[in-house]
């Protein structure tokens, strides 16, 4: 198999199969950046289509972030219900405070400073730096992880195979269209490349991936017997 992941056949794929979600934008446009934040918070460990009416309620209640940093932790608290895992929404109203306090309301554009805020970790910060700002950033999650264990054959097992996949992931990187290219990662993950009976005839990298070379794409990502 060719070595080489080209990024340009993935931006193509995404071109004409990308998933339209309520957070994102037109094609050719950067995301608002608090709706990139609101949906990445609540996207974590929880489905696209539970999140949709959520993400939908908080926009309507709380336009933009300074609305948020308004209201009252109570309503927040009680709209996120059925969510779960209430520390995220205790992180979005204290993180939307601190957007407000130390930026002036507008979120910043570098990792680092969205690290600083609170809630925000590598993977959230990383998907708003790309997605909203079109950065050099790599919000590698497990549908990153799947697609760049299965591209590499990487027999090294989750969870320690983490370092390296994210090394290997940054290898991939475009130079251009950041957000575009995180994107197209994770519906390449979650529509083709998926955990079980992955779609490789319709994959625009199935020429270089190892794991279909050696016919037992499902084998990836390895993980650490229980
Ligand atoms: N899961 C987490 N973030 C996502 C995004 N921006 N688009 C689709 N699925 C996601």
């Amino acid at each position: 198999a060719a070595a080489s992941h080209d990024p340009q056949a993935l931006l193509d794929w995404y071109d004409r199969h990308r998933r339209r979600l309520p957070w994102r934008a037109e094609p050719g446009q950067t995301a608002d950046p608090y709706h990139v934040f609101l949906s990445e918070i609540m996207l974590q460990q929880t489905t696209v289509v539970t999140v949709a009416p959520y993400y939908a309620d908080f926009l309507a209640r709380w336009p933009d972030v300074a609305a948020l940093a308004r209201a009252r932790l109570e309503e927040v608290l009680s709209r996120w219900a059925g969510l779960g895992y209430y520390a995220r929404a205790r992180n979005l109203h204290a993180c939307a405070r601190a957007v407000v306090e130390r930026h002036d309301g507008r979120f910043p554009a570098e990792e680092a400073a969205l690290r600083a805020l609170p809630g925000i970790g590598p993977y959230t910060a990383a998907a708003i730096a790309s997605i909203a700002f079109d950065r050099r950033a790599a919000p590698v999650d497990g549908n990153w992880e799947r697609v760049v264990a299965r591209l590499f054959a990487v027999e090294e097992a989750l969870p320690k195979a983490r370092a390296k996949l994210r090394a290997l992931a940054l290898t991939l990187l475009p130079d251009a269209r950041f957000g575009d290219f995180a994107q197209a990662m994770m519906d390449l993950g979650a529509t083709l490349c998926t955990p079980r009976k992955p779609a490789c005839a319709l994959c625009p990298w199935r020429e270089s991936c190892a794991a279909r070379a050696d016919g037992a794409p499902e084998r990836y990502p390895v993980k650490t017997a229980k």
